[in-house]
């Protein structure tokens, strides 16, 4: 029995490459332990209460539940659209979750875990976290994000996290539960270093599950990653034993670095305190940048899983993620890495051997390809595939899955390099007729086995590989052409090619610029603008045009910003006006000095000038 889950994703979001990335890896494992025979179950879902959610929504006029509705629904067209193979989609806002979480509460309350105490301290709300004031950054930054904190004092009930200290790290040692390994390290220094009792309920804002009944204090909150955590239990309807109970403990906890902690120091201590069994497995995989930028909505560079499955075809974009990166290091995007993966190993080793396969048979044997003298001709080749074969389950298995790619392609390297030193045209030619077929034949069995094992990875294009050679992939073929080694006759159909060569990049030929001149809003939105006071203005020796102004934003922040309004504007005139600036522009050096932004300014006429608000507001204000 097989439970796989993925983190279940905010709701004050849309999804992204990062969701994207954690969701297909569990999809293809999923897919995976289901091709081997194993009963399995994939959850995924979104995460829908908390201070975060409640501010994300106010701020657009929806209450939290319509907001978390609405994203909620979106994160699910996708995985549908990606024809993600899950079994459950879980939301915190289902009753089967709170009912649950509220009865956990109460256990945990009863055996003494629980206390009621006052927090004094900080909390990040991007990341729903609580610190003191040490593991903060410089100006109360929070330590994993880089976003202020904001300073609790709160009547709150605590958790006797230290209490399962010694448990936990007797976990690690004796399950072994951390996947990649060297993540382990990390996490054992972190708890020996001492666990605080954590604070688990919040005053402070409305939009979570209110304590059980019995305890009788309806001013808290259950703290968000105490509700969201266990949503891989209550979805099993764990609380009425029902049907999909009896898959936990869950296999595997798919979870993307930033959140290992709560999955594998949190979790664990409530599970145990809750008296459940724990996860054989969590992994946790890196994250993925842009140009070696973290993505993020402020700067822009967010990539959208939709735009690259649309350009290049999900299969390609499923291929590139598990490929790229090794499991657990932090990868770049990059189009032309992903173009170069599509035309060098998808194409060439992979859609190529179809063609090559399906052209020979139709050519030679009418399509009928036999696995006759297979053995006796090339017995070494059908080893070395076997090999890379055997090996590609174990990295799978192992979540590296890069290296079970990588062997697969191995595999095929094989087959195509046969074709290369044989030449069966040449075999033929010479009448060694049943050396040739025997050679198709083995490239057949080859493209076979390869297909089954990838199709995981690449279902659509597997699935043409079995209808072009007329075989099924499923469990009996797992069992009898991966693990018991056996040889299939095959009746050959004609396919059109599996991938096209990619010739230039598809994303940017799509930008809407090049294409109109009419941006779309989430263009315009890109761009950060906001109103800034002139708190300092000089004119720059040996320029006429230029002046270097400091400019004061929210919280006090200055910039020093170039602007080429010199001809137009005396300098000291300018202190203490409110102008307009955009504020995510990449740094830039001008006349040797650095200006960080762009001023904007009207063009009337000859004159330039300057635009700012009617009336003051607060400095920082985002202008949309
Ligand atoms: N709601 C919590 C998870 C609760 S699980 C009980 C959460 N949600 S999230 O939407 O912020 O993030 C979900 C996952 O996306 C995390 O595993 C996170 O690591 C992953 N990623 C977010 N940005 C990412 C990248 N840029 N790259 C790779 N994964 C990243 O945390």
């Amino acid at each position: 029995m097989r439970y796989i889950t993925t983190p279940i994703y905010y709701v004050n979001d849309v999804p992204h490459l990062g969701h994207a990335y954690t969701t297909i890896i569990a999809d293809t494992l999923a897919r995976f332990y289901r091709l081997q025979g194993h009963e399995t179950l994939l959850l995924t879902g979104t995460d829908e209460h908390g201070q975060k959610i409640e501010q994300a929504a106010k701020a657009r006029n929806f209450t939290p539940k319509e907001y978390a509705d609405k994203i909620s629904s979106e994160f699910k067209k996708l995985w549908d659209e990606f024809e993600i193979s899950y079994d459950i989609y879980a939301r915190t806002t289902d009753s089967r979750h709170i009912e649950f979480v509220k009865d956990l509460f109460l256990k945990m309350w009863k055996k003494g875990d629980i206390y009621k105490d006052k927090y004094e301290g900080y909390y990040c709300i991007s990341c729903e976290s609580f610190f003191t004031k040490i593991q903060l950054k410089d100006e109360n930054a929070c330590p994993d994000c880089g976003k202020k904190t904001e300073l609790l004092e709160e009547e709150s009930y605590f958790f006797k996290l230290s209490k399962y200290q010694d448990a936990i790290l007797k976990w690690y040692e004796e399950a072994d539960p951390i996947l990649p390994k060297n993540k382990k390290t990390e996490l054992v220094n972190f708890v020996q270093s001492g666990l605080k009792d954590l604070s688990i309920t919040r005053t402070s804002f409305d939009w979570g599950i209110k304590l059980p009944d019995e305890i009788k204090d309806n001013k808290h909150i259950i703290y968000v990653w105490l509700d969201a955590l266990f949503i891989y239990v209550s979805s099993l309807d764990f609380l009425n034993q029902g049907k999909n109970a009896k898959f936990w403990p869950a296999h595997l906890l798919l979870v993307g670095k930033d959140i290992l902690r709560f999955h594998a120091v949190y979790f664990p201590a409530f599970l145990m305190s809750a008296n459940l069994a724990l996860p054989r497995f969590i992994g946790a995989h890196g994250w993925w940048t842009k140009e070696g930028e973290k993505m993020s909505k402020s700067k822009g560079n967010v990539i959208k899983p939709k735009d690259i499955a649309d350009a290049y075809g999900l299969d390609a974009f499923r291929y590139f993620l598990l490929r790229e990166v090794p499991f657990g290091n932090d990868g770049d995007f990059s189009e032309t890495m992903l173009i170069n993966r599509i035309n060098s190993e998808l194409n060439n080793e992979f859609g190529n051997l179809l063609s090559r396969i399906v052209g020979m048979s139709l050519k030679y044997s009418n399509g009928i390809i036999l696995n006759e003298g297979i053995l006796e001709n090339f017995k070494t080749e059908f080893d070395v595939v076997q090999k890379h074969l055997e090996d590609s389950i174990i990295f799978l298995e192992n979540l590296q899955p890069n290296r079970y790619l990588e062997e697969l392609f191995k595999a095929l390297a094989v087959a195509n390099l046969s074709i290369t030193k044989y030449e069966p045209w040449n075999l033929i030619k010479k009448g060694e007729v049943k050396k040739a077929n025997a050679l198709i034949g083995l490239c057949a069995n080859i493209l076979a086995k390869v297909s089954l094992l990838l199709s995981p990875t690449l279902p659509k294009s597997t699935a043409k590989v079995a209808e072009s050679l007329n075989f099924k992939i499923d469990t009996k073929n797992y069992q009898a052409l991966i693990l018991e080694k056996q040889l299939l006759n095959f009746k050959v159909n004609a396919q059109e090619a599996l991938f096209t060569k990619i010739e230039k990049p598809l994303l940017a030929q799509e930008a809407p610029l090049q294409q109109e001149q009419k941006i779309k809003i989430d263009d315009f939105a890109k761009i950060e603008i906001k109103v800034a006071m002139v708190k300092a203005c000089e004119n720059i020796q040996g320029s006429k045009k230029l002046l270097k102004f400091q400019l004061e934003l929210d919280n006090g922040e200055l910039r020093q910003v170039l602007s080429g309004i010199a001809e137009y504007y005396k300098a000291d005139e300018l202190i203490g006006k409110q102008v307009c600036v955009i504020t995510n522009l990449k740094k830039a050096k001008i006349f040797g000095y650095e200006s960080d932004g762009m001023i904007l300014t009207a063009q009337s006429g000859d004159d330039c000038v300057l635009i700012g608000p009617k009336e003051l507001v607060l400095n920082g204000s985002l202008i949309s």
